[in-house]
């Protein structure tokens, strides 16, 4: 299963991801977790050590331009394995994580390459014998979509918190999401304080026909994990948001 997490800045995407990921994982799963951010930080929240000093990124040079017809396409020009294994950091529960988003240089221009990356690294681990879940947190813009990077995911998850632009902006994204062809499109609702929060939520989602798989309440352990450069798994594996995560992962495998 290959999944995207998307939505606005700071709604929780990449808190979400990296959760998701440590739950499959401890689950038995083999899981890839894909950092699409230009500026990534999955890697924190995953609990690898803050300190290490940042591994190898994926870059443009893994993929070819080639000539299909009278167009132009892209593919990776490596066998999926040999870029998990040249690429590919190792994560506690046994994640591997693969940074794809971070620009080389800065000042280098567009992102149009990243973006080719994880939709190609996307397309070619479905193409690979690799049967791994893959869970990939992308930036909070519109880019991915534009490039139609998530267009090989099977699901896609638009986080929302409880505020009208968060949620207005998840209902452009999960449109576009529906536009690219991804049947199968849910609201994540993030840092959910009450019942008040719960039904302004489930009010605008149902009015734009998006269902919400989860609602993961606002959790102040994340926040101290955050200020400690933790993942929330090692801060407090039983807190309320984590066990939310963990019946949410339940329902989807
Ligand atoms: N359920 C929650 N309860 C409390 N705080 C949360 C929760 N989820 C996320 N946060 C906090 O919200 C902030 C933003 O989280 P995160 O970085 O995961 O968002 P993001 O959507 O990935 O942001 P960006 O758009 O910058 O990539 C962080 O300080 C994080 O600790
Ligand atoms: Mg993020």
């Amino acid at each position: 299963m290959k999944i995207a997490i998307a939505g606005k800045g700071g709604v929780g995407k990449t808190t979400i991801s990296g959760t998701i990921c440590r739950v499959l994982a401890q689950r038995g799963e083999r899981v890839l977790a894909i950092d699409g951010d230009p500026n990534p930080n999955l890697s924190v929240v995953l609990g690898i050590d803050k300190n290490k000093p940042p591994h190898r990124s994926l870059s443009t040079d893994i993929i070819e331009r080639v000539e299909d017809g009278k167009s132009w396409t892209f593919r990776v020009k490596m066998p999926f394995e040999e870029i998990l294994s040249t690429f590919g950091q190792e994560a506690p529960d046994n994640v591997t994580l693969l940074i794809v988003g971070k620009p080389e240089q800065a000042g280098t221009g567009c992102m149009c390459g990243p973006h080719t990356v994880v939709r190609e690294l996307i397309h070619s681990a479905l193409t690979s014998e690799n049967e791994a879940t893959m869970v990939v947190d992308t930036e909070a813009s519109l880019e991915h979509m534009k490039r139609g990077t998530s267009r090989y995911v099977d699901r896609m998850y638009m986080v929302v918190e409880p505020y009208y632009r968060s949620l207005e902006a998840a209902g452009r994204f999960a449109e576009m999401a529906r536009q690219l062809g991804i049947k199968e499109v849910y609201a994540i609702a993030n840092k959910v304080r009450n019942e008040e929060e719960a039904d302004a939520i489930k009010e605008y989602c149902a009015k734009i026909n998006l269902p919400i798989a989860v609602f993961v309440p606002f959790d102040e352990n994340i926040t101290a994990a955050d200020l400690k450069g933790m993942s929330i798994m090692d801060f407090d594996k039983n807190s309320k948001a984590v066990q939310a995560i963990q019946q949410f992962v339940k329902s989807i495998n």
